[in-house]
């Protein structure tokens, strides 16, 4: 069974208080937990991380190399300014999924731009919590047509 980890950074411990109008009323362990469930559904073994610190993300994608198969990333603030977040996931190698909850192109202009993007397979975002469970699904097809070649 593939493992996954779902890592969570900045301000994303305050999902459900954290204005609601933008990312909604679901909480961070519900999230998670939805994560897990469905991850159990379609055969992933999915685990999951939150810090609001970068090294600690950092250090987290590190650990994640022999480990883990894949990572459904949402680096929050840090999508959009940390090039140490962009250059640890490049040196694991392993396929990242850039998850938002919200639309990041349709809101202010810093949002627009990812270091992240770059070096993920692929970027979801604006559908809440079933961007993660987008994400699940989509890692979960590439790392099958990674093992079929
Ligand atoms: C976010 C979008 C980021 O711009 C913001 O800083 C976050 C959350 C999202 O999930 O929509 O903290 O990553």
């Amino acid at each position: 069974m593939h493992k996954v980890l779902i890592l969570n950074g900045p301000n994303l411990n305050l999902l459900g208080t954290r204005q609601p109008e933008v990312y909604g009323r679901t909480t961070l362990k519900m999230l998670e937990e939805t994560c897990v469930s469905h991850g159990a559904k379609i055969g992933l073994d999915v685990s999951h991380q939150q810090s609001n610190h970068e090294g600690a993300l950092i250090d987290a994608i590190h650990a994640a190399k022999g480990n883990q198969d894949g990572i459904v990333l949402n680096a929050g603030a840090y999508t959009h300014t940390s090039i140490a977040l962009m250059d640890a996931i490049a040196s694991v190698g392993l396929p990242v999924v850039e998850v938002h909850l919200s639309n990041i192109h349709a809101r202010e202009a810093f949002r627009h731009k990812s270091y992240i993007a770059p070096v993920a397979l692929g970027q979801i975002c604006g559908f809440g919590l079933h961007s993660y469970v987008m994400a699940l699904d989509g890692l979960l097809a590439h790392l099958q047509n990674e093992g079929a070649a």
